[in-house]
């Protein structure tokens, strides 16, 4: 099969850990038979310097024209002091928002060859972590209105948090949708015991939940979740939650899997479109020196292969790749532990290829 894919490099370490995803799909389409198309277009902190604006018109046209978007990441030190609107970031937001892609996959998964690198103590983690994070990516205070207004206490700045009950209702069927395929519980995050918007959030929760007989469903408080989650993961099958909410507690549920770096992401909106990349940043410090870990983003590509492409054995091949590696003890930096074999993310891209056959 044919597949088109938008590929946007971005800053700092995105071309690297980029390039080496696409020769990874490129060795899937080689055993497997597919041929993957890729077009690159430029969106962050290099659009800006090139284009003029983080998000240009025909990066978004591209992208829409694709099957799937393939992103490294976006920002860097040298657009940081630019206003708010005008910054790298505004490029994801202009193409989550553009593209519907309402929902954003975080699953957090700890690698049994990567128990080590886990800050919890072992009795806390057991038998592993499998946490999936279900964020919702094109409403909340990152979308509500903003501005500035005079208050007796000087200027004063504020950020709308607003949900509709229709956003709320298809972030929650997707959720179900995808416990059902998992352990079959959900817990919904938020904090109803002051939000308006989050007394909205809980009831058309509640609503969705009644189509789902077979999965179970609670409710935490976003203090208690963040709590819990070094307290108790195992206690979690998918959390659902608001933009924001979901932007912090990914963020958390990554760093109990031990490395950030490992972490892949899927957002996905009505059709099948989907844009995946990874959960980590563009890392400006360690940019063009081989130091990156490309595991999540080679993890994100096998996403789009299960999720957009329908390509289940072609995605169980490239997860299957990565575990391998890690068990014939290769590490990335970020990942490193004593008697491991440290390698670059050329390397680490290479390793992964030639497990795949
Ligand atoms: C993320 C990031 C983004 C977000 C930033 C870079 C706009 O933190 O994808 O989690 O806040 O959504
Ligand atoms: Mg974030």
């Amino acid at each position: 099969m044919n597949f088109n894919i938008a590929v946007i490099p971005g800053d700092g370490i995105g071309p690297e850990i980029v390039e080496q995803t696409k020769y990874v799909l490129e060795k899937v389409g080689d055993v497997y038979g597919h041929k993957f198309q890729f077009t690159e277009v430029l969106a962050g902190g290099c659009a800006i310097d090139k284009m003029g604006e983080a998000l240009p018109a025909e990066t978004l046209e591209v992208c829409k024209k694709s099957d799937a978007v393939l992103l490294g990441a976006v920002g860097g030190y040298k657009w940081d002091n630019l206003p708010g609107n005008q910054r790298p970031e505004q490029a994801l937001l202009g193409l989550r928002k553009g593209l519907g892609l309402y929902a954003n996959l975080r699953p957090a998964i700890l690698f049994d060859d990567l128990k080590d690198a886990c800050p919890l103590k072992p009795e806390i983690i057991g038998d592993g972590l499998d946490i999936c994070v279900v964020r919702e990516l094109t409403g909340g205070i990152y979308f509500g209105e903003k501005g500035f207004k005079e208050t007796e206490l000087g200027k004063a700045a504020y950020d709308v948090e607003i949900y509709s009950e229709g956003e709320v209702e298809r972030i929650a069927r997707r959720a179900f949708e995808i416990a059902r395929k998992r352990n079959k519980k959900v817990t919904s995050v938020d904090k109803a015991n002051i939000l308006e918007s989050s007394r909205l959030w809980r009831s058309v929760v509640e609503k969705v939940a009644k189509e789902y007989p077979d999965v179970s469903l609670n409710h935490m408080y976003v203090d208690n979740a963040s709590m819990q989650l070094v307290r108790n993961p195992k206690q979690f099958d998918v959390i659902v939650t608001s933009n924001m909410f979901g932007d912090i507690l990914s963020d958390e549920a990554s760093m109990i899997t031990g490395s950030i770096g490992m972490l892949p992401s899927a957002s996905l909106g009505e059709d099948n479109i989907g844009l995946y990349e990874p959960v980590h940043g563009s890392a400006p410090d360690i940019a063009g020196q081989d130091k990156a870990n490309p595991i999540a983003t080679i993890l994100s590509a096998a996403m789009m292969l299960r999720y957009t492409f329908d390509l289940e054995e072609e995605a169980d091949a490239v997860e299957n790749a990565v575990k391998k590696v890690l068990s014939q003890n290769y590490r990335t930096e970020d990942i490193m532990s004593e008697g491991m074999i440290l390698v670059g993310g050329k390397k680490m891209g290479e390793l992964i290829r030639e497990q795949i056959s």
